[in-house]
């Protein structure tokens, strides 16, 4: 297993390009199934997840050639002969689920692994599955498998609301509506970039979409969808993770610079608390700078569905507060218990407790490096984050979780100045 070895202390100066949206690449390889010719995809991150969804694609008979160096990837569907998507990939990353809503679409039917829990809760699907029901799909539970099945002639099409939104659910609702026999209407849509941008593709390869962006989506189906080449856009929550980075770790007044950036993604609440931190914030349309100020400050967030605080930043925001002379709290309002990182940044030293959906950190503590453990993509991250102002070596334990969703962050950190490497170990030995 690999493991990242940080030395606190470095400050980070420079700049470094922020990679491809991985929460939106996964729903724009899903919708490139629904073409019948090959569909190009740009600046897709080089990730363990996009790998991951690449190998479901595949066993349904779809040709896809994915080329990470060159962040590309090509998909082409005009072979696919089996609608399905098994345990063994699903259960490694829940994304996976969109091949219900997209062989659906495609298809009329589809044998999809139920994805269980996840690292830090139960995390439903009973939203996608109720939509695609009010779409006019026949569902059964088998075996841990849903399998659905349009009716004779293909989806009729139908309306539903989400309660709560899901990005999730409105992705696959989409997916099985773009191409039903009539018209569609989903209430209370995910309105997030991630949605909007998938949504930008299946326009392009003739959907007819409309209220794109807004809470009401309705979708006219269509017979078939075109071959396409397009753009994905730029990771957010990367974005917002080198920014805290930048604000804890960087020289006061000396700004750190990120390419291949939009700042409008990062949607209004996280703007305006980074901004109350006192970290200075200037964004152009692709690139964003921030500037560590003297001392910053403590600033409390709840998270929130889109533009609200994103909960994938909530970890990083911990690492913030830590990094503060104050006190705040982090309140949680998407996944209740999603605070597995708070054990592992109290090893170091980070005076962080968890009291119900909220957790109170007291700025000011010695943080020390230690020996911690990754347990989900985002709580990893805020263990590097946290070792970057650790005193001494902080070793983080179990980086898949990591690999899944940032690209060379060990690289990009390095090119800022951090003293960070990646090492090889058994996670079984004893110690020397
Ligand atoms: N929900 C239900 N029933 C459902 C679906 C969702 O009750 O059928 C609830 C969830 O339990 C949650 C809320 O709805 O309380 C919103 O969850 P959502 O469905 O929007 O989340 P998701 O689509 O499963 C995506 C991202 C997550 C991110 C969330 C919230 C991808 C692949 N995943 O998940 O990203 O945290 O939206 O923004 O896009 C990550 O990248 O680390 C990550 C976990």
């Amino acid at each position: 297993m690999d493991r990242l070895i940080v030395k606190g202390g470095n400050p980070l100066r420079g700049s470094t390009t922020i990679s491809g949206s991985k929460n939106s690449a996964l729903p724009l390889m899903a919708a490139a199934i629904l073409a019948d010719s090959p569909v190009t995809i740009n600046n897709i991150p080089a990730l363990r997840d996009i790998h991951t969804f690449s190998r479901v694609i595949a066993l349904t008979g779809t040709r896809v050639d994915y080329a990470p160096d060159e962040h590309t990837i090509r998909i082409d569907s005009s072979n696919l002969n089996r609608p399905e998507a098994p345990y063994e990939l699903v259960k490694r990353m829940r994304a996976s689920f969109y091949m219900l809503g997209a062989l659906l679409g495609r298809e009329g039917r589809a044998r999809v692994s139920l994805p269980g829990g996840c690292a830090w809760g139960p995390r439903p699907v009973d939203l996608h599955i109720r939509g695609m029901e009010a779409l006019g799909a026949k569902i059964e539970l088998d075996q841990g498998y849903v399998i659905a099945n349009a009716p004779a002639g293909g989806l009729p099409g139908g309306s539903f609301d989400l309660s709560p939104s899901s990005v999730g659910a409105t992705i696959n609702f989409i997916l099985a509506a773009v191409r039903a026999r009539r018209s569609s209407r989903l209430g209370n849509a995910a309105i997030e970039p991630d949605v909007v941008v998938f949504c930008e593709l299946l326009q392009k390869m003739g959907a007819q979409i409309s209220g794109v962006g807004t809470r009401t989506i309705e979708v006219q189906g269509v017979d078939g969808l075109n071959a396409v080449s397009f753009s994905n856009c730029p990771d957010r929550i990367e974005l917002g993770t080198f920014m805290i980075a930048a604000a804890i770790a960087g020289e006061t007044g000396v700004p750190v610079r990120f390419e291949n950036a939009y700042p409008e993604h990062l949607g209004k609440a996280f703007v305006h608390a980074f901004n109350e931190t006192g970290a200075s914030f200037n964004a152009g349309d692709d690139f964003v700078e921030v500037s560590a100020p003297g001392t910053l400050r403590a600033v409390s967030i709840d998270t929130g569905i889109y533009p609200g605080f994103p909960t994938d930043l909530q970890a990083q925001w911990t690492v913030l507060l830590a990094a503060t002379e104050g006190n705040a709290k982090i309140r949680e309002t998407i996944y209740h218990d999603r605070f597995k990182h708070i054990p592992e940044l109290r090893r170091m030293g980070v005076n962080a407790i968890v009291v119900g959906n909220e957790v109170a950190v007291e700025g000011g503590n010695r943080i020390q490096g230690a020996q911690v453990m990754s347990t989900d993509l985002r709580a990893s991250v805020s263990l590097v984050l946290a070792g970057l102002i650790a005193e001494n070596e902080t070793s983080v334990l179990r980086v898949y979780h990591l690999d899944r969703g940032y690209e060379n962050l060990e690289g990009k950190l390095s090119d800022l100045g951090a003293d960070i490497r990646r090492e090889q170990y058994d996670e079984w030995a004893d110690p020397e």
